[in-house]
Order: structure tokens, then C-alpha cells, then sequence
């Protein structure tokens, strides 16, 4: 099931990030196997600023984590970032599009007209899976940011107008078996 994040995911989300293999998690920008990092995760929800949702197991374990937000800056209102994390044990299954997707027919209902990703250089997955989306390389920070390890990387600025990765979001779901779950 792919439902909103709740309160009441507080612990499950904390599993989900501490499963994570630990050459994963050092690319990631907050360090999301502290609790009080979910709290506030949750909290932001209700400033309208972000979207979150989850993929959840029938057991009640997630699987997936996606999200949009928005700076909230009125400047920059119309854009949104995208951040997307799915369990090892479940990738390659399509479960990153779908939540991608997901988030984008929400993202219709604001004002968001643009999305942009920020990968590092070395999340090589990650760069595949936005590139399939159709996003196209803005910007290269180089040696912008650093791991949790303290190592400095080249930090790609990925782009994309929403209503084009809806497009090409709704071709890859008619291709595969997921137009059956719809
Ligand atoms: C990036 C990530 C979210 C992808 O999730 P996923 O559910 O496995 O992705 P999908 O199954 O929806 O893949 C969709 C398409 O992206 C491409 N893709 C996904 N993973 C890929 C990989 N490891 N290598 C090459 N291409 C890949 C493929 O084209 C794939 O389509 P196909 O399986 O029909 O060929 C997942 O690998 C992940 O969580 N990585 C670690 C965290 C991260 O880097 N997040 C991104 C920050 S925005």
C-alpha cells in the first residue's frame, strides 16, 4: 500500500532507515536513524510544504519512502525536490516510479510546475533512475557536498517539468504489469 506518512510511523520509519546498508546512508542529507530527524519529518507535513508518502507491507513494515517538497520561499513556490528511498529487498520492482508518480499527481493538485533532484555523484542509481524519468542535468557543484563520512562529492542538479514526467511516467506504467494494478 502507498498511504501518506503518519504519527504513527514514528518506529517503523526509524527500522526502515536503520536497515538501510550503511554505504547507502552516508549519501543521505540528514542522518534518519534519529528519532527526533522522523519527528520533525512528520511535523513539516502539516505546513503544506511537504508531501510524503510511504510503501507499506501488509505486516506494517516500509518498504519505501518518497517525497516532494518545497523550499516555501515564494520565489521559488512552483518548485519541489524529490527525494526517493526503497528497501534493497524491494527494488527493481518498479516501487520507485510508482511512488514517484504518486507524488507528481499530487504535486498537480499545488502549484509545483517543476521538479528538480539533487544526487551525488556517486549514487549511480539514483542518476539512472531520474535520467529514466526524463530529468536532465542542470548543474554540477563541484565537490559541493560532503558524506557522513566527511568525504566531498560533485553534487548533480537534475530538472524536469512536472507535467513531462507525468508523460513519461504513465509510458513506462502501461508498459509493464502495473497497468493491471491501477
Ligand atoms: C534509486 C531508487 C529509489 C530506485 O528505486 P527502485 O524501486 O529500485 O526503482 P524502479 O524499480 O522503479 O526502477 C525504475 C527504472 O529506473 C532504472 N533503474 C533503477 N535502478 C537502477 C539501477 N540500479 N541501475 C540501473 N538502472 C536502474 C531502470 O530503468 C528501471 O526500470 P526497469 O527496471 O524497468 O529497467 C533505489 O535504488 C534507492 O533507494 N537507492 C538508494 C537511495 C537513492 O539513491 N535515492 C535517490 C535520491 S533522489
Amino acid at each position: 500500500m502507498i498511504r501518506d506518512l503518519t504519527s504513527d510511523d514514528i518506529e517503523p520509519s526509524l527500522a526502515f532507515f536503520r536497515d538501510l546498508p550503511e554505504e547507502e546512508r552516508i549519501y543521505l542529507r540528514n542522518d534518519v536513524t534519529r528519532r527526533e530527524i522522523i519527528e520533525e519529518r512528520i511535523r513539516k507535513m502539516s505546513t503544506g510544504n511537504c508531501l510524503r508518502l510511504v510503501a507499506v507491507e501488509e505486516d506494517g513494515r516500509i518498504v519505501a519512502d518518497g517525497s516532494l517538497e518545497s523550499e516555501g520561499f515564494a520565489w521559488k513556490d512552483h518548485v519541489a525536490e524529490l527525494r526517493l528511498i526503497v528497501s534493497s529487498t524491494h527494488r527493481r520492482r518498479s516501487l520507485g516510479m510508482l511512488l514517484a508518480r504518486e507524488l507528481y499527481l499530487q504535486a498537480t493538485n499545488r502549484r509545483v510546475e517543476e521538479i528538480v533532484a539533487k544526487v551525488m555523484r556517486p549514487q549511480e542509481a539514483a542518476l539512472k533512475v531520474v535520467k529514466r524519468l526524463g530529468f536532465v542535468e542542470q548543474a554540477v557543484l563541484t565537490d559541493y557536498v560532503k558524506d557522513t563520512d566527511g568525504n566531498k562529492h560533485d553534487l548533480i542538479i537534475m530538472r524536469c517539468k512536472l507535467q513531462d514526467l507525468l508523460d513519461e511516467l504513465e509510458n513506462y506504467i502501461s508498459l509493464s504489469d502495473w497497468q493491471r494494478a491501477r
